[in-house]
């Protein structure tokens, strides 16, 4: 057997697509390896959301020289949203880099790994090819080979998007909106329900408008439905929303369908009505904060979460001053903040009032530490209740036994006896932490 090492940068959507690379590659006897130094393949699956992350790509591949010189047999690819953006100029930019392939090219990773193999050519593809996105006779679930048994698995069900957010590089290097049929995305839920999956994600850059743009599709409020339907589903959850896109169809699932959990995350970016104008995002703070009400009517118990950024061109005090002011209004369960950071082929990338890095920093800290004191008064709230855990393995605090999650997506780490994978069960909840509870089993 041969090794494969794989490293992911970024969001579900490449975790995602890295086990698929994984599973691709166990057909061609590629077994996965943790130790980059015993790999015969090396693949890193990049992000190109902000500056950062792309560096870490440009840090991690540096490294690497190193080990095709002491191991030149070894093949290097870059695959994701960085290959996507910058093809062929990877490996003018990497000498030691053998294969660049992009987000469409996914599928192709096999023949493309053979053909450097065999031809000892550097090659780099970028093109498109959605035939190969979603084969119909073999939906991609957990490689059977090289991972560990899971409780929970993601599931695309869509690609690409086409919302054009103007600080983001996703549209660009997801390319369209394509929506994926249901009938692959049953099968897939299906065949993962039969191998022990009790939780999917159901995975698209704007989930809100799954089908809407295929002939005859059903909606995405349905699709929950016939997912909810599948035997041996105990939980179902999907990310990410659009605010513009959530119907009332979709607020109405929760509550109603039982296998649908308690948790919605719906980036809200900003909260000044001129910066969600510049943002392109199509909605205002009203209409937001119109939204988080209809979904707390509906389920009380719902977690909400969100995705922040600060210093987008043009943000004046003010304009951050209300973002921070929504914050307090909505009391998110948890939020992730981010810096503003200029992409290539964005539009605000060309926008002339660019906030200053210190100032960004500022605002990342001033937010962050007020939306900490209301995550940590949320985990406190639960102490004393008692929530439904799915248990998902065994706690890095191994004293703690289990670990698992609330249906509002919270970590709860609690003692008790073998064979509790996989179950739901009862548990207090007797402490809070920023990042995780603790608890004790009342029955299992
Ligand atoms: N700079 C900073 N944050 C960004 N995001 C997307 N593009 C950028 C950017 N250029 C954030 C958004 C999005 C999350 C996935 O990343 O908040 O919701
Ligand atoms: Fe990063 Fe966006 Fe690509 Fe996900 S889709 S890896 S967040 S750039």
């Amino acid at each position: 057997m041969k090794q494969i090492h794989i490293a992911t940068f970024g969001c579900q959507m490449n975790e995602r697509d890295s086990q698929t690379m994984a599973q691709l590659m166990a057909a061609e006897e590629y077994q996965l390896t943790e130790r980059m130094e015993q790999a015969d393949l090396i693949l890193v699956n990049t992000c190109a959301i902000r500056r950062k992350a792309e560096e870490k790509t440009y840090s991690l591949l540096g490294r690497l020289k190193r080990l095709k010189r002491k191991n030149p047999g070894l093949i290097i690819g870059v695959g994701g949203c960085v290959a996507q953006q910058e093809g062929e100029r990877l490996l003018e930019r990497i000498p030691h880099l053998d294969l660049v392939f992009g987000t469409g090219m996914l599928y192709r990773l096999p023949e493309l790994v053979e053909q450097v193999r065999r031809d000892r050519s550097r090659v780099s593809r970028i093109e498109r090819d959605l035939r190969f996105s979603f084969p119909a006779e073999e939906t991609p679930g957990i490689p059977d080979r090289g991972l560990p048994f899971e409780i929970k698995a993601s599931v695309n069900v869509m690609q690409g998007c086409n919302n054009y957010c103007a600080y983001c590089v996703v549209p660009y290097v997801r390319g369209p909106e394509v929506s994926r049929p249901s009938s692959e995305i049953l099968a897939e839920v299906k065949n993962l329900t039969t191998r022990g999956i009790k939780e999917v994600l159901l995975l698209g850059q704007n989930v809100n408008s799954y089908g809407l743009r295929r002939e005859g599709e059903i909606s995405f409020a349905t699709l929950l439905e016939r997912i909810q339907g599948v035997a041996g589903l105990e939980r179902i959850r999907f990310t990410t929303s659009h605010p513009k896109d959530l119907s009332p169809e979709l607020i109405d699932c929760f509550g109603r369908l039982t296998g649908l959990c308690e948790h919605i995350h719906l980036p809200v970016q900003a909260g000044s009505n001129r910066l969600l104008k510049r943002m392109n995002r199509h909605y205002t703070r009203e209409t937001y904060l119109e939204k988080i009400g209809q979904l707390r009517r509906r389920t009380p118990a719902l977690a909400i979460t969100s995705d922040i950024i600060v210093g987008f061109p043009g943000e004046s005090e003010k304009d951050f001053q209300e973002t921070i002011d929504l914050v307090a209004t909505v009391r998110f369960d948890d939020i992730f903040s981010f810096k503003y950071s200029n992409r290539p082929q964005t539009a605000s990338s060309a926008f002339p009032d660019q906030v200053e890095e210190e100032e960004k920093s500022r605002r990342l800290k001033e937010l962050q530490a007020f939306q900490k004191k209301i995550t940590f008064s949320k985990q406190q709230a639960l102490t004393g209740t008692v929530q439904q855990i799915l248990v998902e393995g065994t706690s890095k605090k191994s004293s703690l036994g289990w670990t698992g999650r609330t249906r509002t997506n919270k970590i709860v780490n609690f003692p008790g006896p073998r064979g509790l994978l996989g179950k739901t069960v009862s548990v207090r909840i007797e402490a809070a932490g920023m990042h995780s509870l603790k608890g004790r089993l009342i029955e299992s």
